[in-house]
């Protein structure tokens, strides 16, 4: 069931667990996730980059396949279908192309600028019935040509965001896109409790989730993050089934180069991590 992910994110910051956004870069990856969501019983939201619906050909193809494929698969738990990073122009096309989420990331403006268009995308998104995410403090390294410096939100500002009526607020709190690097300095919980402090009921959003350890994770749903993105995981777990399966001469075996056997064992992993991450976020059967 396509639907906004309002209402999910607030049962689970009230429910003090967190739902997870899984970034899908084409169809094994979407099909992966909502099958696990299905198995589960657990809710999830689907994150779509700007440059991963620029490779799915464009926005319009990504809603369509996945509407298609919640019906095709009997899918009935709760899916929200979000643009992750939206940049302005980005969050109109999605809004256009029937996604149920947008996010709009203008944390590199000046404040100012930041809650003059959030807070017309807000009224737009409400009015079409999508929810809507805002970002305040850059979450640091790189996604998909989006690059962060990675500091800290000031939580004034974070109220300021919050107070424009959006649905659920990224802050950075230390959080890195892709692997952590060796002498990262963890998450900063006192800038979290801070920003948790000034929104209230505001569901908080945790991006970075790749390589986060569980009990940092567990501290974070525990300060009010109640939404959790996790792409790279994915991507890396993809990446090493579908090695070995080639290192192995498995490709080479019968008919072992069929698209549809060369890339079932990176979707089996791909299921394997979303399952993890539902295990230690808390949603499972929570749908
Ligand atoms: P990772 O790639 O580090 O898991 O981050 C995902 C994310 O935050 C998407 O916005």
């Amino acid at each position: 069931m396509l639907v906004s992910a309002t209402e999910m994110l607030k049962k689970a910051k009230a429910g003090h667990y967190a739902v997870g956004q899984f970034n899908i870069n084409n169809l094994e990856w979407t099909k992966s996730i909502l099958a696990t969501a299905q198995e589960l019983n657990s809710p999830v939201i689907l994150g779509v980059s700007e440059g991963a619906g620029k490779y799915m050909t464009g926005y319009k193809t990504v809603a369509a396949m996945v509407k298609a494929m919640i019906e095709e698969m009997n899918i009935t738990v709760p899916v929200a279908l979000h643009l992750d990073h939206g940049s302005y122009e980005g969050c109109y096309k999605c809004i256009k192309a029937g996604f149920s989420s947008i996010m709009f990331d203008g944390s590199h403006y000046p404040i100012e600028e930041n809650v003059e268009k959030t807070r017309e995308l807000v009224k737009v998104a409400h009015a079409m019935g999508l929810s809507i995410e805002a970002e305040v403090g850059s979450i640091g390294g790189e996604e998909d040509g989006v690059v962060g410096a990675g500091e800290c939100a000031d939580p004034n500002e974070c109220k300021a965001i919050a107070d424009l009526g959006i649905d659920f607020l990224a802050a950075g709190i230390g959080n890195i896109h892709g692997k952590y690097p060796d002498n990262w300095q963890g998450l900063s919980f006192e800038t979290l409790a801070a920003i948790q402090e000034k929104t209230g009921e505001m569901p908080l959003v945790l991006h970075g989730g790749t390589g986060i350890p569980a009990d940092m994770i567990k501290k974070a749903i525990d300060l009010g993050v109640a939404k959790i993105n996790v792409n790279t995981e994915c991507q890396l777990s993809f990446a090493a089934a579908t090695r070995e399966y080639i290192e192995a001469g498995k490709d080479q075996q019968g008919k072992g180069f069929d698209p549809r056997k060369l890339l079932a064992p990176g979707a089996a992993a791909i299921k394997e991590t979303v399952k993890e991450k539902m295990e230690l976020f808390g949603s499972v059967g929570k749908a």
